[in-house]
């Protein structure tokens, strides 16, 4: 008989006489905003009365700090009160399932558990507590999106060189080992007060077939990341979507905010064509063969502004190596293995240099935080009265 697939994984059973009340879970109001949402959890619920989640060798994790909020349930901060290490746990929603435990967090789970590699975030094991599913992973300290919204440390040449070429290592990983993992943006990005950058956040993540190309869906990957093949509808993709998302990271850690920002998949790829130039059937043959192509084709074509937009930021081995990642040709986009190999990790200056200093930076810097910066500080602009020139 097939097993039921909270069987297949290793998990713990919980020892709900030493849980928390459940009360201590309850999902703010609908009517609030999620920023306001996240600053109610911090404050408020979890995190003042120190909730405690159980493990298998009698660990005992006290809830330190919310740290995330996903579509799939929330991540906190917890110290493990018996060895003292932090761990991000990942509560999996299960209140809205009707059907038993959640498909996407079983894929992701299934996903993890057959990764081992540097740049990509390792999931230590899987725990049940009080009737919640939690995935306890190591503790990275800050996110891309939230560490670059932050002005207190300043990142050099070598440190961001360092930062692409883990990203890619990550990649050049998953992609050897046939997975696709279609969420690459900063948030998905983790990084550590050693300076180690690994990837996370495999909910959309898949294997593919490394022979034959197969038919998904191209709903996938947040929309400012999301390459042009995928906005011309296409279905049948491999690793090369990541790829173009890698480019838009290495661009957003130069420029420290995201490059492509459309508003819908049309003005997506106007966006686009507005830095890259509109791509033409000698760049890309495969381009008329796109389901879209007709529909949306640009109405004038325009020259590539990439190399003057960007030269202010990057050298010119670095304007080589994200020209080649956001190839509009997917056939011809740079692999991540190739991408290594390029002069400007094998022979530019500076070397590429962990950024170990950022153990200096104050605080920890996740998305879900800054955008609570952000939040707070447009309340306080909103309640500042106004200027008397007005
Ligand atoms: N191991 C970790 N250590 C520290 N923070 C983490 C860790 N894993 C995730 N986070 C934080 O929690 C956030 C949400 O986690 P994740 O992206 O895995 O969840 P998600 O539910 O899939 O989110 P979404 O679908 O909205 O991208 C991340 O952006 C990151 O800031
Ligand atoms: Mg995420």
């Amino acid at each position: 008989m097939e097993k039921h697939p909270l069987e297949q994984i290793p998990y713990v059973v919980p020892r709900s006489d030493l849980d928390p009340p459940a009360s201590s879970h309850a999902s703010p109001s609908t009517t609030t905003t999620r920023e306001e949402q996240g600053e109610r959890n911090v404050n408020t619920d979890e995190a003042a009365q120190t909730v405690r989640v159980y493990g298998s060798q009698d660990e005992v994790y006290a809830i330190v700090s919310q740290v995330g909020e996903g579509t799939f349930g929330k991540v906190y901060k917890a110290h493990n009160t018996l060895s003292g290490n932090y761990v991000a746990l990942k509560r999996i929603r299960m209140e809205a399932e009707r059907d038993g435990f959640p498909v996407t967090a079983m894929r992701e789970i299934k996903l993890l558990q057959s990764l081992r590699h540097n740049n990509v975030v390792r999931l230590n094991e899987m725990m049940v507590s009080n009737g919640s599913v939690y995935m306890v992973f190591e503790y990275m300290d800050h996110d891309l999106t939230g560490v670059l919204s932050q002005n207190q440390f300043v990142f050099n040449d070598g440190h961001l060189k360092s930062l692409c070429e883990q990203m890619l290592a990550g990649l050049a990983y998953l992609h050897q080992k046939g997975v696709i993992h279609r969420d690459i943006k900063g948030s998905n990005i983790l990084i550590n007060n050693r300076g180690e950058l690994k990837l996370g956040d495999f909910g959309l993540a898949r294997f593919y077939q490394k022979r034959r190309r197969s038919d998904y869906t191209n709903r996938v990957i947040t929309l400012w990341y999301r390459p042009p093949e995928l906005l011309l509808g296409t279905t049948v993709y491999g690793p090369e979507v990541d790829m173009w998302s890698a480019g838009c990271i290495m661009l957003e850690l130069f420029c420290k905010k995201p490059v492509f920002q459309g508003n819908d998949e049309i003005h997506q790829l106007d966006v686009i064509y507005k830095v890259m130039g509109t791509p033409t059937l000698k760049d890309w043959p495969g381009l008329v063969d796109m389901p879209w192509y007709e529909l949306v084709k640009p109405r004038e074509s325009i020259r590539s502004h990439f190399r003057e937009y960007f030269k202010k930021w990057m050298s010119s081995a670095g304007l080589d190596l994200a020209e080649q990642l956001l190839c509009f040709d997917p056939d011809q986009r740079i692999t991540a293995t190739r991408a290594l190999e390029t002069p400007y990790f094998t022979t530019e200056q500076p070397r590429p240099q962990l950024p170990i200093s950022l153990a200096t930076l104050d605080g920890e810097w996740h998305e879900f935080e800054s955008k609570r910066e952000r939040a707070k500080k447009r309340r306080k602009l909103e309640s500042q009265p106004e200027s008397a020139d007005q």
